[in-house]
């Protein structure tokens, strides 16, 4: 799965995908994530990407030209499945989404900064406008991150334990058990003896009830979907 991420601040993504399970994804080749930077495609010796507003309004936009330049040269290269804007106007992500988008090939996802990117790239290139919650941040940049770490450890062989990413909280639509490891004992505070009692089936059940208990009490709206 290939990743190419347009940006006016590429070095915000340097970081994110050179630790842990991102950089074993990208080590292995099931990874691939290149980040662009936007002045690169700027039509002006000054190598600005932005400009005012039509219709007045604070806050400077980002242009059609550099955007289009950009992404035009990536797809003469290759197809893409998804071309996806960074918006807090876009779709709430979700375990959902991440789980259809982990099914894609090449994805490209636009950063928008400032007060936003012009309608026409929206209009004319991007195929789906994402979330990451009612919230506004500086720039799409992570938010992009956040999403391509959710898609990235779906993708099969990424994790070492290939059962671990299908027993994430929300994969079965509840919020994980509670989960302990050694010492059983830490200044009087005990792990659940059923954890240590080597019952796989008692276990299991546990684990069942806790889910199903955190989840009524800490997000009952998804047992109501
Ligand atoms: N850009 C700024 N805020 C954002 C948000 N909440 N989600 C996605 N992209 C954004």
């Amino acid at each position: 799965m290939r990743f190419d991420i347009i940006t006016v601040l590429p070095d915000l993504l340097e970081s994110p995908f050179a630790h842990s399970i991102l950089q074993r994804a990208k080590n292995k080749g099931l990874a691939e994530i290149y980040v662009h930077n936007l002045r690169d495609y700027s039509t002006n010796k000054h190598k600005s990407v932005d400009d005012y507003p039509y219709g007045g309004g604070s806050g400077m936009v980002l242009q059609i030209e550099p955007f289009a330049k950009c992404i035009e040269q990536l797809q003469a290269e290759r197809t893409y499945d998804e071309i996806i804007y960074m918006t807090p106007d876009g779709e709430t992500f979700n375990q959902d989404i991440a789980n259809g988008l982990s099914t894609k090939g090449n994805m490209m996802i636009l950063c928008g900064h400032y007060k936003g990117i012009d309608q026409r790239i929206r209009d004319i290139y991007v195929t789906k406008e994402i979330s990451i919650g009612d919230y506004v941040l500086s720039g799409g940049e992570l938010p992009a991150a956040i999403v391509t770490d959710a898609i990235i450890r779906l993708i099969p062989g990424v994790l070492s334990d290939e059962t671990s990413a299908l027993s994430d909280s929300f994969q079965d639509g509840l919020l994980d058990a509670p989960i302990y490891t050694r010492p059983a004992e830490w200044k009087g505070h005990k792990v659940p003896d059923i954890l240590l009692s080597g019952h796989e089936a008692k276990i299991a059940a546990w684990k069942d009830e806790q889910q199903l208990k955190r989840t009524q009490e800490r997000r009952p709206d998804l047992l109501n979907d």
